[in-house]
C-alpha cells in the first residue's frame, strides 16, 4: 500500500484528492490547520518543521507520494501570508520530504499550482527578487513587491507566488528526474471549493468570478482535478515529469490561443 503525504486535505482539492487515493488503496497522511493526520499551520518556519517532521514520523522515513494542495486565495487581504503558505510552505515540504520520497516505491509528487502562474512572467514576477535567495523574506518586503497593484494586491500576490511556484517545481525537474521521483503540477481555473466560493463574496472579485463563462461553461469540480492528480500519482504516468497541466474547462486556450 502507497504512503502518500496531502497538504490541504481538510477542503477542496486536497480532501477530494485523499478520497480518490485513499479508495485506490494509498495510506494517507494529511496535513492541514485541522482535522488532519498532521496538524500544522505552513505559514511560518515552525509550522512547516512540524508538517515535515510529523509526516516523517508517520511513514518512518519513506514516502510513496506527495500532494501539495494546501493554500489561500486572492481574496486574503495580507499578501505575506498569500506568498508564505502557497510558495514557502509549500516548497518547504518538497525539500523537507524529498528525502523520503527518494526511498519510495515508484515515488512522485503533484504541486497544485494555478492558471494565475500564467498571469504573471517570472521576469516580471515582484517575488522574483525575493524569493532567489531561498530565505523567506519579511512581509513588509512582500506587501511592497505588490503595492503597486493597490486594492488587488491579493491578486497580484497570489498570480505571483503561484507562478514561483510552478518556477520552483520546474527548477528541481533535473535532480528530480536523476532521483527517480517524478514532480509535476496541475493549474486549476475555476473551482467548486469554499475558496473560490470565498472569492465570489469578495466585492472586488465577486461580480468578474461569477460574471465570467468558460468554454465548458460552469466551474469545475474537485473530483475532477482529484482524478487528473491520481493519474499523475500513478505509474501509468510514468514517463511524465517536469510538466503542468492546465485544468480550466477551456479557459486559457480561450485567452491566449496562440501562446503555449
Ligand atoms: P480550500 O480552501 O478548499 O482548501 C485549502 C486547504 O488549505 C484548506 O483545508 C486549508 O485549511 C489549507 N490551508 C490554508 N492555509 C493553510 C496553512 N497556513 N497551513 C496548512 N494548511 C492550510 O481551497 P481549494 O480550492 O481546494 O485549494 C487547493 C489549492 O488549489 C490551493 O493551492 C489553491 O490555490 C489552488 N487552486 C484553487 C482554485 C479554485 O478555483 N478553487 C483555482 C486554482 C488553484
Amino acid at each position: 500500500m502507497p504512503t502518500i503525504a496531502i497538504t490541504g486535505s481538510a477542503s477542496g482539492i486536497g480532501a477530494a484528492t485523499a478520497e480518490e487515493l485513499r479508495r485506490s488503496g494509498a495510506g494517507i497522511i494529511g496535513v492541514d490547520l485541522r482535522d488532519a493526520e498532521v496538524i500544522a499551520d505552513l505559514s511560518t518556519p515552525e509550522g512547516r518543521e512540524q508538517a515535515v517532521d510529523g509526516v516523517l514520523s508517520r511513514c518512518d522515513g519513506v514516502l510513496d507520494g506527495f500532494v501539495a494542495c494546501a493554500g489561500l486565495g486572492p481574496q486574503v487581504d495580507d499578501p505575506g501570508l498569500i506568498a508564505g503558505v502557497n510558495y514557502f510552505g509549500t516548497v518547504a515540504l518538497l525539500d523537507g520530504l524529498f528525502p523520503a520520497l527518494r526511498r519510495g516505491k515508484d515515488p512522485a509528487a503533484v504541486v497544485v499550482s494555478s492558471v494565475a502562474s500564467t498571469h504573471v512572467t517570472w521576469d516580471e514576477n515582484p517575488l522574483a527578487p525575493l524569493v532567489q535567495s531561498g530565505d523567506e523574506p519579511e512581509v513588509d518586503a512582500v506587501d511592497a513587491a505588490v503595492a503597486a497593484a493597490g486594492e488587488y494586491r491579493g491578486q497580484y500576490a497570489y498570480a505571483a507566488s503561484k507562478n514561483a511556484l510552478t518556477v520552483a517545481v520546474r527548477r528541481r525537474v533535473p535532480e528530480w528526474g536523476a532521483a527517480g521521483v517524478r514532480v509535476n503540477t496541475v493549474a486549476p481555473g475555476s473551482v467548486e471549493t469554499p475558496l473560490l466560493r470565498a472569492g465570489e463574496a469578495d466585492p472586488r472579485y465577486g461580480q468578474a468570478i461569477r460574471e465570467f463563462v468558460a468554454p465548458i461553461p460552469r466551474h469545475g469540480r474537485p473530483e475532477e482535478v482529484a482524478s487528473l492528480i491520481a493519474y499523475l500519482m500513478s505509474p501509468r504516468a510514468g514517463f511524465v515529469h517536469g510538466a503542468q497541466f492546465v485544468i480550466d474547462g477551456g479557459v486559457d486556450a480561450l485567452l491566449r490561443p496562440s501562446r503555449f
